[in-house]
């Protein structure tokens, strides 16, 4: 009789320390994920939304048609021309089989590749290829913020921003202005089965959507596209950077 107590003890121990590791180890998990997750936010938040929704705001004539100047871009397609002939065949040459399923292709043909499914909206559309969020990173703080106030008081006139994170931009802390070069280089690069060199300068002027209302200097403008020499420079400089604003050397953090 003692023994059967006893023992039935041991049972309800052991299923208590059992439930208690399961815990335990459910919470290491989580602080993992968290600890080599890249960004600070957890992915429950910050979505990526996808181009439509960027649409909503910047897409009239007065602010630059950010959206306009994308969607006519070879960005925009970057999905659907993995769907063409000589997509095919590139896949063929790849031992890829569908060249609009296979990561080894989609990595750069799409937006937000390899983020957890959580991470994107419902409005997030894989077809619109390399979207906004590529460049500028996972929009829903920007939007939620943006919808509930328009505007926002700008302590900086004028292109703004640090060289490469646009870190003095007043809405640094809700989307990047700015995407490091290394960013077009994740793609642009000599994985692509069709890479002949990228000129980030040059690339640059093919892709910008300025906003007329911001005051830019013609140096500025100038600096920000040219076309690469055979030794790649322009204007007297590199073409693989942005160029030093006052902004990027100051630590103040307000443009000019
Ligand atoms: C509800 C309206 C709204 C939506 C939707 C919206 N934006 Fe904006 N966005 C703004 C406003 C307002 C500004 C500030 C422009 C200004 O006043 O010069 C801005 C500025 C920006 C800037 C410049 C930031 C800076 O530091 O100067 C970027 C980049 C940007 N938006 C990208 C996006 C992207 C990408 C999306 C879609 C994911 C998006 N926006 C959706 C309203 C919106
Ligand atoms: C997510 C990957 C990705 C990122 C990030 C990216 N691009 Fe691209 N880009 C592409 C792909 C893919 C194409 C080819 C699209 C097509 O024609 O199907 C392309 C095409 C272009 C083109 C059209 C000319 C050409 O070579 O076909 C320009 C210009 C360009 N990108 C500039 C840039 C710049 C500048 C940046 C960084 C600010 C950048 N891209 C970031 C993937 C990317
Ligand atoms: C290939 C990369 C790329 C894509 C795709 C892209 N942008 Fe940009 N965007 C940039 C770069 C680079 C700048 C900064 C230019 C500068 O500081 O001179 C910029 C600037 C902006 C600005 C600020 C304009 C200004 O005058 O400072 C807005 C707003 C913006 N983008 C919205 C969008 C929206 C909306 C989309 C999609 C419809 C989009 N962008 C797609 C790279 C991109
Ligand atoms: C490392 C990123 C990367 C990978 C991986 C990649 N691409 Fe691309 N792709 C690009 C970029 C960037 C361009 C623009 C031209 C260039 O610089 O190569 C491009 C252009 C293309 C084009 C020309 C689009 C046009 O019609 O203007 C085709 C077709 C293409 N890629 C197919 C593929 C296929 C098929 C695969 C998979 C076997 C693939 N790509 C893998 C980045 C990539």
């Amino acid at each position: 009789m003692h023994v059967l107590i006893r023992y039935r003890w041991l049972v309800i121990l052991g299923l208590v320390l059992l439930f208690c590791s399961g815990i335990a180890q459910a919470v290491m998990q989580a602080h993992e994920r968290l600890a080599t997750s890249e960004s600070p936010e957890d992915v429950s938040t910050n979505h990526y939304l996808g181009a439509g929704k960027c649409k909503v705001c910047h897409a009239s004539d007065a602010n630059g048609n950010a959206h306009k100047k994308w969607f006519d871009s070879q960005h925009r397609l970057a999905y659907s021309h993995l769907a063409s002939a000589a997509a095919k065949e590139l896949a063929l040459k790849h031992g890829v089989a569908d060249a609009q399923q296979s990561p080894k292709c989609l990595k750069c043909h799409v937006t937000a590749f390899g983020e957890p499914a959580e991470r994107l909206s419902k409005s997030f559309k894989i077809v619109d290829g390399v979207q906004c969020e590529s460049c500028h990173g996972p929009g829903e703080n920007h939007f939620k913020k943006r919808l509930s106030a328009p505007t926002k008081e700008k302590e900086s006139p004028g292109a703004g921003g640090s060289s490469e994170s646009g870190g003095a931009s007043p809405l640094s802390d809700e989307i990047i202005l700015r995407p490091p070069v290394a960013q077009c280089l994740a793609c642009h690069n000599s994985e692509s089965p069709t890479f002949a060199g990228f000129c980030f300068k040059k690339a640059l002027g093919e892709i910008l959507h300025h906003d007329p209302r911001k005051a830019r200097s013609k140096v500025e403008l100038a600096q920000l596209s040219c076309s690469c020499g055979e030794k790649c420079t322009c204007q007297g400089m590199e073409c693989g950077g942005w160029p030093e604003t006052p902004a990027s050397k100051g630590s103040s953090g307000t443009g000019n």
